[in-house]
């Protein structure tokens, strides 16, 4: 890092179906958690970067720069970045950068997404934008159907079986149980999952991550500093589409992200414990894990299962993960950040990652984080 940002403040909105509540009432309340909880007041915020992808599509509202702006008595400047769902992790990027530069000192970064005020089948087909429109939507694909894909392949080439999937979404509820903004806060055994609805095959009701309206928001600050510092901040693409891509079983650019930030951090794998990964559907929590590092190609799945066994060094998705917590999607990086943030000042370990994909991990985001 060209300067060292520290996390001034994080707050988030629970998760879930907020009828009664818009964007703007989404991001206000975000907005005042994040200021209370810091040594900043809103005059200290420069700038304002806010992710968001389907406002137009779920809310009829873009611009939502200015809207972000107008919560603050003084009108930062504000702009919006959407990379579909990984576009909180690019917004932090994006706000690292305008602090590198020494554009801004203090950036307020906020994800919001309200998702709930449309049909399921007006999602499905917004959030299809996140596939190649020429190559993917014409198949009859929706985000279940390309993961239904992966696992199919995955199962076909490694022997994984549908009760071991569900494995990994019983891991992700027990971990929600205790976090106050998921969504869905009870424990789930396996056999639940593998008996749920069939959404796209072999994926059930309780692979997927819900859709859900929320928004999360923190302070990066280079001015006021806090134990909690940025110390790697990295992003890679892949092709939009499977069609293009060698294999369906490892998402490059989770590697290439990965391997950038450990190196940007001067960090060893060994070194990080504490990690929030992108599980929009179980099988792409198993492939994350291998693709990060932690587990041999084919053997991701041993890390779910250690855990549940209590027996794994390592913290993943204490949170809940996107299964638990819900997935308003520009707000989930967002969210991811603050929960590695959290975690680390509760356990005092030292390295954590927040890592956030976007499609089929067509964009990826990793924050890594340092706890003094
Ligand atoms: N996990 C747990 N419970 C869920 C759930 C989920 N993922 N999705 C819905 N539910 C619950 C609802 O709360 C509801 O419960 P209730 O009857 O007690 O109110 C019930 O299941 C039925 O919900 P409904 O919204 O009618 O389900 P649906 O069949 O229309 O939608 C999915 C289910 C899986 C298709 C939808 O959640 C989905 O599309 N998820 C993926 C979103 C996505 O692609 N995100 C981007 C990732 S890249």
């Amino acid at each position: 890092m060209q300067r060292d940002i520290f996390l001034a403040g994080s707050g988030q909105t629970r998760f879930g179906e907020w009828w009664d509540k818009g964007i703007k009432e989404l991001m206000d309340e975000a907005v005042r958690e994040t200021l209370s909880g810091s040594p900043c007041t809103a005059l200290d915020v420069d700038m304002v970067v806010v992710a968001n992808m389907i406002g137009e599509v779920g809310s009829g509202q873009a611009h939502l720069g200015a809207m972000a702006s107008m919560l603050f008595p003084h009108r930062p400047p504000a702009l919006r970045v959407e990379s579909a769902c990984a576009s909180g992790a690019l917004a932090l990027h994006t706000a690292t950068a305008l602090l590198e530069s020494g554009k801004a000192e203090t950036v307020l970064v906020i994800g919001v997404e309200k998702m709930t005020d449309v049909s399921n089948d007006v999602v499905a087909s917004a959030l299809m934008g996140a596939a190649d429109a020429e190559a993917d939507r014409p198949a009859g694909l929706t985000f279940p159907g390309i993961f239904g894909l992966i696992a199919t392949r995955y199962m076909h080439e490694y022997g994984l079986t549908r009760d071991d999937l569900s494995i990994v979404s019983a891991v992700h509820h027990a971990q929600a149980v205790v976090n106050p903004y998921a969504q869905f806060r009870q424990a789930l055994e396996p056999e639940a999952v593998s008996r749920s609805a069939l959404i796209a095959n072999p994926l059930r009701l309780l692979d997927c991550s819900p859709v859900s309206d929320g928004a999360a928001a923190c302070l990066l600050s280079t001015k006021f500093t806090s134990n909690v510092r940025l110390a790697a901040s990295q992003i890679a693409t892949d092709s939009l589409s499977l069609v293009d891509r060698p294999t369906l079983t490892s998402f490059q650019a989770t590697r290439d992200a990965m391997e950038r930030a450990l190196e940007e951090a001067k960090v060893e794998l060994g070194d990080i414990r504490t990690i929030e990964t992108h599980d929009c559907f179980s099988i792409a929590a198993v492939i994350n894990m291998e693709d990060l590092g932690f587990a041999e190609p084919g053997q991701g799945i041993e890390v779910y299962r250690a855990i549940r066994r209590g027996a794994s060094s390592l913290a993943v998705n204490k949170s809940g993960g996107l299964k638990a917590c819900g997935h308003p999607v520009a707000a989930t990086g967002i969210k991811q950040f603050n929960d590695v943030a959290k975690q680390l000042r509760a356990t005092g370990e030292r390295y954590g990652i927040a890592h956030n994909f976007g499609g089929a991990a067509a964009t990826c985001g990793i924050h890594l984080l340092e706890h003094a």
